[in-house]
């Protein structure tokens, strides 16, 4: 009897002892790996294809000293521009005038154009603070979006890209309240052309739910982070937590339609969230082929 137990005591502890392992190995690896991620897009104005990345979600992390690798990795694939999509900074470089940023930004201008949207986090720092950080990154040659658009000349093809923070449904609310905020007077204005489209949305969620793709019939592709896919992600299962969408979300990762016309790529980003380190979840460089 004695024996039996035993046996099954120790069965037991090289099983949790194998899955402590396994788990340690996959949060260094994801905290510290970059993978890349790539979409073929259609978007049937444009007449030849082009080649954007996305970085989001980095939050002040460090790829190799002055982020050297994490550029290396964004050169080698080339791209015709880069959309940053939000949540850049951290408390730390924030004391420092977001100098670290600041760098990565000028580093990613000398491989392509750079156009910027804000996160929720950008948006927490006070409006001195940030409004100085915009100025600098400005004068750098980013273009920085926030409620507004540019079209642009990208990989020889000519895109209407914007950015917002703003929810694209009335988010409680009323109808009046909706249709006088910047973000509807934004994108309504956004529409009204016969380029393709590209809205960078930090947090999808303001694109994805009250059936939000219904106010916009010309937005072509939203692209977004926010989620750090899901945090950690199990293995079937998914991602397990997203900021506002919560435990097991549904929109977590990767390409998503929005009704019939309105493409979605969400990014799960670049660093962990907050305390929570990305465990089986690789940070991530996204390249989008649109032709
Ligand atoms: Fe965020």
């Amino acid at each position: 009897m004695n024996f039996k137990r035993n046996k099954l005591k120790k069965t037991v502890v090289i099983i949790l002892a194998f899955v402590l392992v396994i788990t340690i190995t996959a949060t260094i690896i994801s905290n510290a790996c970059i993978k890349v991620s790539e979409y073929t897009i259609n978007l049937s104005e444009l007449s030849g294809s082009v080649r954007v990345v996305v970085i989001s979600d980095l939050h002040g992390k460090e790829y190799g000293r002055d982020n050297t690798r994490l550029l290396a990795k964004i050169s080698e694939q080339r791209p015709d521009s880069i959309f940053v999509v939000g949540d850049m900074l951290d408390d730390g470089d924030a004391k420092n005038g977001f100098s670290k940023t600041v760098k990565l930004l000028s580093g990613l201008l000398d491989i392509a154009p750079v156009y910027f949207s804000y996160g929720n986090q950008e948006k927490e720092y006070n409006s001195d603070i940030i409004n100085r950080f915009v100025e600098t990154i400005t004068e750098n040659g980013v273009v920085v979006l926030d409620d507004s658009f540019v079209d642009c000349e990208i990989g020889g093809q000519i895109i209407r890209v914007g950015g917002t923070m703003g929810h694209a449904f009335p988010f409680g609310r009323t109808k009046e309240e909706f249709e006088n905020s910047n973000e509807y007077i934004f994108l309504k204005d956004m529409e009204k052309t016969s380029l393709p489209t590209v809205v960078l949305a930090h947090m999808p969620d303001t694109f994805i739910f009250n059936g939000a793709h219904q106010y916009w019939s010309n937005i072509d592709l939203v692209v977004s982070g926010h989620t750090h896919g899901g945090v950690v992600r199990l293995p079937f299962v998914g991602g397990v937590y997203s900021p506002m969408q919560g435990i097991f979300p549904e929109y977590d990762y990767g390409f998503y339609m929005l009704g019939e016309n309105m493409k979605m790529v969400i990014t799960s980003g670049l660093s962990g969230y907050k305390f929570i380190p990305r465990v089986f979840n690789l940070p991530e460089i996204c390249v989008l082929n649109l032709g």
